[in-house]
């Protein structure tokens, strides 16, 4: 029987291989002594400042369909929040929030590719990706970011000459889950002048932007923003998940020129029909009132790093680059050949819950991922049980 509904799905739906990610979770969570820095959040709920307003909106009875491309209020912050960090005026019409930054995703892929078209997408990159173009029926065509003497390296040469007459974008996620790789001005700009060369999409994903380590002063990662006009050829997906503690929240926004509003208000209907309007209260709030909260966390982020990073070295089969953005340290252990069968054994004999580097496509095995936007107190105690696991097992 199961063999028979399966058949009678589409082959896309049947053959999707699982996040490794959600396999991590699915085997260890509610284990009562697990550590877990599988998934990328940090382990604090959101500040009652933005949940606040989320509870008078319900209890004022805002319960209703809203507006398919968000509340007014909503957009107008989002206006202000980038004029604030990108140092120039931004205009509301320009922004569509969504169920979560997966959604925007989902509504860029849906608009610009279908069946026989392809996306070119760095790896290792996050799963959802190239598991979201898979089930669209476009195909992500991966090209690998060298490591190479400690160093995450993105070849543009190669990179451009995955382009095909069937390309119709190129993706990039900066600063990158899972390898904190940060493009520099430079390599937005190349990529920029070729997707308008070759008129292709400029698909960002700048969620991390926030989290980023460069120089003192800095406060955010450079931006196709820093070298693009909002109008030309270019969709951005966001997140309020990340910066503001928000991941349960599932709301995001997607950034995007003005002639696409109809379409893209066509797409949301027709998929979730818009976000609930009480989160979006929130939301608009952790916009407006949220920047200490955010500066706490780039700062707890930055010092967990460093806590995380002394620790693998003192290990001599351990390589990694220190991550200049986002949040996770992807490190190689030496001798790993299966990252998902070396998660589950470390959860199930260290207690400490890890993301298989294999999931985030090729280029991604013989590596782990954890999330270190985490209490440093827990990540110590992580960081002091994985070392004793390394001493006494061989991964698998
Ligand atoms: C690179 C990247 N983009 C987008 C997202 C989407 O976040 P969410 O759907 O939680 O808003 C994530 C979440 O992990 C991510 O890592």
């Amino acid at each position: 029987m199961t063999s028979t509904l399966l058949n009678a799905i589409t082959a896309a739906s049947r053959n999707e291989p699982d996040s490794g990610i959600i396999s991590a979770v699915n085997h260890g969570i509610g284990r009562a002594d697990i550590i877990p820095v599988w998934s990328g959040e940090c382990n604090m709920p959101t500040p009652e400042a933005f949940c606040r307003p989320a509870i008078e909106s319900l209890l004022r009875g805002e319960t209703f369909y809203t507006w398919q491309r968000g509340i007014p209020p909503l957009r107008e912050a989002l206006a202000r929040y980038h004029t604030r960090h990108y140092g120039r005026p931004f205009d509301a019409e320009n922004f569509f929030v969504t169920s979560g930054g997966m959604q925007a995703i989902q509504t860029i892929v849906q608009m610009i590719a279908g069946a026989g078209d392809e996306i070119v997408l760095p790896t290792p990159a996050w799963p959802n990706y190239a598991g979201h173009m898979r089930l669209s029926g476009a195909r992500p065509v991966e090209v690998l970011l060298d490591f190479a003497n400690g160093r995450w390296h993105l070849d543009l040469d190669k990179l451009f000459a995955a382009i095909s007459p069937l390309s119709k974008a190129i993706v990039l996620n900066s600063p990158s889950n899972p390898l904190g790789w940060t493009a520099s001005l430079d390599d937005l700009k190349a990529i920029r002048d070729e997707c308008r060369k070759r008129g292709l999409w400029i698909i960002g994903d700048e969620v991390y932007a926030r989290f980023y380590y460069g120089g003192t002063g800095e406060t955010r990662a450079p931006s196709f923003l820093d070298i693009c006009d909002t109008e030309e050829q270019m969709l951005l997906a966001n997140t309020f998940s990340k910066n503001w503690a928000m991941t349960g929240w599932r709301v995001g926004w997607l950034q995007a020129p003005k002639a696409l509003a109809s379409a893209i208000e066509r797409i949301i209907q027709y998929n979730s029909s818009g976000t609930a309007a009480f989160l979006q209260q929130g939301c608009t709030v952790a916009l407006d009132a949220g920047e200490d909260f955010v500066a706490g966390q780039v700062a707890k982020a930055r010092s967990n790093r460093d806590l995380v990073a002394a620790s693998l070295r003192e290990h001599p089969q351990i390589r990694f680059e220190l991550p200049k953005g986002a949040f996770y340290m992807f490190f190689a252990l030496d001798g790993m050949r299966d990252s998902l069968a070396t998660t589950l054994r470390i959860i199930d004999e260290a207690g400490v819950g890890f993301a298989p580097g294999g999931t985030f496509g090729p280029g991604g095995e013989g590596f782990l991922r954890m999330c270190y936007l985490r209490d440093p107190k827990r990540l110590e105690e992580a960081m002091h049980r994985f070392g004793k696991w390394l001493k006494t097992s061989k991964p698998s």
